[in-house]
């Protein structure tokens, strides 16, 4: 629940994420598209008003132009003032001064069509009330007043966006002649000349670029976006199939302990119902051989009855040995340390007197600190190690073993050491193994002893393993934990 939350958060950040890169490139697209027009927009102003003020300073320059008087062109009543106003010429003619600002008004209403954007010119001193500025002009003039030379705006005109752009005309020394009788004096703010683009062309295209910067980032974000999506399934499938494939493989476990546990059940059970049987042939065996004594004299029926009693003994200890390794690898009792001599002592007499070990064997049992473990296992640890070293004794030395042990920071480690036949280095691993015999004798012990013996001693943490024995055998060495949170002290 917790992991898809967090792949739910994840998902939801790179969409964000996702959301904004694009908005951004497409918001800064779209302003670069905008500023794109914009300058466009005003360099058409700026040629638009250069070329009208190309016109007006050449007239000025001629100090206005004479035309002949016709009913479109009548002598000017503003230029009534200066002198020469008209003029005949020789053949005739009548001629008058036109001044620039009368003559660009005439190229636009004649010509307009050819000249396209109009132009005015205005001022707050009028000769001529036809160009009286409106409200944007007046302020703009009063701007110009300041020492600002040009200013544009965005505005509409009968309802149509235009972009408008007003520059200064400043009293030239030309300008005089006409101007002069106002009170002007050269370096004057005469006025100003505006012109006005109609911004609906421009606008058009940029609409076209914003719809397809639209268009295209919008796919590129819904391609993103899907794709966070997708991702964003994957992954809660893959979760999903992992969590399965934890709980299959959990099943998977308990069915295995449930297996092995019944099978060591079963083997348990056998085990112990065969012990019974075991010791009464066994006994039987014994009890023959005790009768027969004197009555079947012959070879044969000896020997049979000998074999008779070491199957007997064989099934008897393999059975014993069986259940031994069973029960090896959980307690049968308190897990603590237990001090290990009480039981040596126990074993020692036990080992010595019995049945079938060699006669004149010695155990010497050196100082032991105690052992984490519980008593049953421990017992059976020391009995199979023991009994190994006493099977394996050789006929030529009197057998010897000797237990010892020492504490180390976190473990206990005990050595059995024997004067035996020793084991050659490249076997010393395999003797641990179940039924692994190395020596001649097939019925010296059960083999299975050792593997008991690493039973108990893994099943706790601990290792076994064989070494050289300073006494000339092999020497078990096992190591145990001292068991956790102080609970053993030495
Ligand atoms: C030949 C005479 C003549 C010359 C030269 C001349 N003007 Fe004019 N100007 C006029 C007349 C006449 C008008 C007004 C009537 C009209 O609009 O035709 C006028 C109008 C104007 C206007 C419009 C405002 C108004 O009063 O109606 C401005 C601004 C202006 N002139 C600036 C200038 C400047 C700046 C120069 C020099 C670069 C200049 N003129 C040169 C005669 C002249």
């Amino acid at each position: 629940m917790n992991g898809e939350r967090r792949i739910y958060g994840y998902a939801l950040l790179a969409l964000l994420i996702w959301s904004a890169l694009l908005g951004g490139l497409l918001w800064y697209n779209l302003e670069e598209a905008r500023d794109h027009i914009d300058e466009l927009a005003r360099k058409e102003a700026r040629a638009s008003f250069n070329k009208d003020q190309a016109f007006r300073m050449w007239a000025t320059q001629h100090g206005g132009v004479y035309v002949p008087i016709s009913e479109r062109t009548p002598p000017n009543p503003a230029l009534a003032h200066v002198p020469e106003r008209d003029l005949t010429t020789p053949a005739g003619e009548q001629l008058t001064l036109m001044n620039p600002a009368y003559m660009l008004r005439q190229i636009m209403e004649d010509f307009g069509a050819l000249y396209g954007i109009k132009g005015k010119i205005t001022s707050t001193k009028l000769m001529n009330p036809i160009n009286a500025p409106d409200g944007w002009e007046l302020a703009a003039i009063q701007q110009f007043e300041k020492g600002v030379s040009e200013i544009f705006e965005y505005s509409e005109i009968n309802g149509e966006p235009y972009l408008r752009l007003m520059g200064a005309m400043v009293v030239l020394p030309g300008c005089l002649k006409c101007h002069g009788e106002q009170g002007y004096q050269v370096g004057d703010i005469r006025g100003g000349v505006g012109v006005s683009i109609p911004m609906q062309g421009y606008f058009a295209d940029l609409k076209v670029v914003v719809v397809q910067q639209v268009v295209t980032f919008g796919v590129l974000w819904l391609i993103g976006v899907v794709g966070i999506l997708l991702l964003t399934l994957l992954a809660q499938l893959r979760r999903r199939e992992r969590r399965l494939r934890g709980e299959e493989r959990e099943r998977y476990y308990r069915e295995i302990e449930r297996a092995n546990a019944e099978l060591i059940q079963f083997a348990n059970i056998s085990a112990h119902h065969l012990m019974e049987p075991s010791r009464r042939l066994l006994l039987f065996a014994r009890r023959l051989q005790e009768r027969s004594e004197g009555i079947a004299n012959d070879e044969e029926s000896r020997l049979a009855l000998e074999y008779i009693q070491q199957g007997a003994t064989r099934m008897r200890d393999l059975v014993r040995d069986i259940e031994r390794y069973l029960a090896a690898a959980l307690p049968r009792g308190e897990v603590r340390a237990h001090d290990p001599a009480p039981l040596l002592a126990k074993l020692q007499h036990h080992l010595l007197t019995g049945e079938g070990h060699p006669q004149g064997a010695q155990i010497i049992v050196e100082s032991l600190p105690p052992l984490c473990l519980d008593l049953p296992r421990m017992s059976d640890l020391f009995a199979v190690l023991i009994s190994n070293s006493l099977i394996h004794a050789t006929s030529e030395r009197q057998p010897l073993v000797r237990i010892h042990g020492e504490s180390l920071p976190d473990r206990v480690r005990v050595r059995i050491e024997d004067n035996g036949p020793g084991i050659p280095a490249e076997y010393r691993e395999r003797v641990f193994k179940v039924f692994e015999h190395l020596g001649a004798n097939p019925l010296a012990g059960t083999g299975i002893g050792l593997s008991i013996a690493r039973r108990i001693v893994e099943s706790s943490n601990g290792q076994i393993w064989i070494e050289r024995s300073p006494l000339g055998g092999i020497a078990v060495v096992f190591e145990i934990e001292k068991g956790e949170g102080g609970r053993v002290k030495f």
